[in-house]
């Protein structure tokens, strides 16, 4: 999935996504001391813009241009969001800057020697969170299917099995999706956070 599969996915629809800030995201963030974030694969930019309203210091990071002049637009004027093309496979983000991480529905693709994840991983301050919202897959894909195996990305229990005892995991769970959009068929989350111990 590189740049032009997602630059398409953007571009069938004048909006891909809902516009309001992922549920989990907003779940698992509410009652945190904002302070530096980064937004994995921000897409149309409704998680980043919600967290710069609240407070937070944010990089947002993508690989589609369509999505991001998108989320430049939807911010306007909002100078707490540096938006960013870039791909964590190619550049990893710098380590040990962020008190806040977020994956939220992003694919993170399986490597062998995990390069990509221990990327985002150590992207993440001392007590900092790392916050990985994924789908629940179940079955096989439908018939006509023609995105990639999701079983080429990591789901977020395999995340926790990377996670050292520099970690403490918070969360790792599946549970119903808040504020399931309308006409997903995603009803169940994965959902992993857990803190980089100080
Ligand atoms: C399923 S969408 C989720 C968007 C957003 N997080 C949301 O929940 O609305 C995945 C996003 O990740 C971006 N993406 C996929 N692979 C990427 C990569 N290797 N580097 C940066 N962004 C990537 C896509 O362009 C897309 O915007």
């Amino acid at each position: 999935m590189d740049q032009e599969f997602w630059d398409d996915q953007y571009r069938e629809r004048g909006q891909r996504w809902s516009g309001r800030v992922n549920g989990g995201l907003r779940v698992e963030v509410a009652g945190m001391q904002p302070g530096r974030a980064l937004d994995i694969g921000c897409g149309e930019g409704a998680d980043a813009i919600w967290l710069a309203n609240n407070g937070w210091q944010v990089t947002a990071i993508d690989i589609s241009t369509v999505a991001l002049e998108r989320a430049r637009a939807a911010a306007g004027t909002e100078s707490r969001i540096d938006w960013q093309y870039a791909d964590p496979r190619v550049s990893p983000p710098p380590r040990a800057s962020f008190d806040l991480v977020s994956a939220q529905y992003f694919p993170i693709q399986r490597e062998p020697e995990h390069a990509t994840l221990r990327g985002l991983l150590d992207a993440v301050a001392n007590g900092g969170i790392l916050l990985v919202v994924s789908h629940l897959i179940t079955g096989p894909p439908p018939a006509d299917w023609q995105g990639p195996d999701p079983g080429e990305f990591y789901q977020p229990p395999e995340i926790a099995a990377h996670l050292d005892d520099h970690w403490s995991i918070e969360v790792n769970e599946s549970r119903p999706r808040v504020d399931l959009p309308v006409d997903n068929p995603h009803h169940e989350d994965l959902v992993l956070r857990a803190r980089r111990l100080a």
